[in-house]
């Protein structure tokens, strides 16, 4: 007699964590006697079944400390489900009715998706077309409501923190003023702890809005006391008072964030002559080896969704709350936002170690 079977794929931007999750759903689900069929570059590979494979442990030894996806991914094709912020878009009922018929032909129970918001919307959608889901969050940007931590932003903002202490030689050797531009869409979680811990001077985030002068005047600040250089983190999506946020159209209809940091160094330069470099980090901070963190919190999230599947509690993502893994509905999660308080704890200690947010 066959198994049965779970499915898996990996959708969206890839993020460290993700192989560390599957490790987790292929050795929980030989521990319930399930064998798990993973579809590749994400939804799309529910459209070309002839790539799916069957995912044992072959295909999953020694892949926790490798950064990516086994599974390939992507964040565009036929089951965009979100386009600009907080719009939404009908994955097409052909498209679910093909899903449907291969996942039914693969023989598989239920479909674990691991994504973020976008993906999540999607994995929504399938569910209430009866096809069963189970949803593990991923996003480095940690910016999920429903989830107090995603796997990947924990490397990522070691990445930023091991850059800031790079910055630091030339900051002080030159006497410069260096800023380092990084991730996090409509979030400041990875510039915030990535500055924090990397001991940068200035720190601008998208939920505070900034003042060139005042960043202006802090930077000056430094060189009064006599001190060399300054460290300017900048989140893709930070904002002057006055201003915008730096958004780029893209052909799939979502923006993409970038910029800033170049601007952040001009008005440096314009209001104190000091001489300015930005340095973007962009994709660096989303490869590499995940950190222990990470692939802890991915091995927990893959064996819960396969418990939850075995469970039968379909629609559920899974979620980190109070240092448990737990779940909650996936309708639920989607489109509620997790942005840093201004007022919260993390920011004040930054302020009360001299770090200026630029207001
Ligand atoms: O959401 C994760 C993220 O890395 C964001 O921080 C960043 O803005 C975006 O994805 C970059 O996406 P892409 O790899 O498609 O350029």
């Amino acid at each position: 007699m066959t198994k049965q079977r779970l499915g898996v794929l990996t959708s969206g931007g890839d993020c460290p964590g993700l192989n560390a999750v599957l490790r987790g759903v292929v050795l929980a689900a030989e521990k319930h006697g399930l064998e798990v069929v993973g579809f590749r570059d994400g939804f799309e590979g529910l459209l070309a079944p002839a790539s799916s494979v069957l995912l044992d442990r072959t295909q999953i030894a020694g892949i926790a400390p490798r950064g990516g996806t086994i599974l390939g991914t992507t964040n565009r094709g036929h089951f965009v489900a979100k386009v600009g912020a907080g719009e939404k878009a009908v994955v097409p009922a052909d498209v679910i009715e093909n899903s449907r018929r291969v996942l039914s032909d693969a023989g598989v129970l239920a479909l674990i998706v691991v994504g973020g918001d976008g993906s999540m919307t999607t994995a929504l959608q399938l569910q209430q077309a009866g096809i069963n889901c189970i949803g593990v969050p991923k996003t480095i940007d940690n910016d999920l409501e429903a989830t107090a931590m995603t796997f990947g932003f924990d490397s990522a903002a070691n990445a930023v923190m091991d850059a800031v202490d790079r910055l630091h030689t030339t900051a002080t050797s030159h006497n410069r003023a260096m800023v380092l531009e990084v991730m996090g869409r409509h979030a400041g979680w990875i510039a915030l702890h990535g500055g924090v811990a990397g001991g940068a001077h200035v720190i601008l985030i998208p939920e505070i809005p900034f003042d060139y002068d005042i960043i202006a005047e802090a930077v000056r600040r430094r060189e009064a006391r006599g001190v060399h250089g300054a460290i300017v983190v900048v989140a893709e999506g930070a904002r002057p008072r006055d201003g915008q946020q730096m958004l780029h159209p893209t052909v799939s209809g979502e923006f993409r964030f970038g910029g800033m940091g170049e601007v952040v160094a001009r008005e440096i330069t314009a209001r104190t002559g000091k001489e300015t470099r930005c340095t973007i980090l962009g994709h660096l901070q989303r490869g590499g080896a995940p950190t222990l963190l990470d692939r802890i919190l991915g091995t927990r999230f893959g064996v819960k969704a396969v418990n939850l599947a075995v469970e039968g509690k379909f629609g559920s993502m899974v979620s980190y709350q109070n240092y448990q893994v737990r779940d909650v509905p996936i309708a639920d999660a989607v489109n509620r936002l997790r942005l840093v308080p201004p007022d919260g704890e993390m920011v004040q200690t930054a302020r009360d170690v001299e770090i200026c947010f630029g207001d």
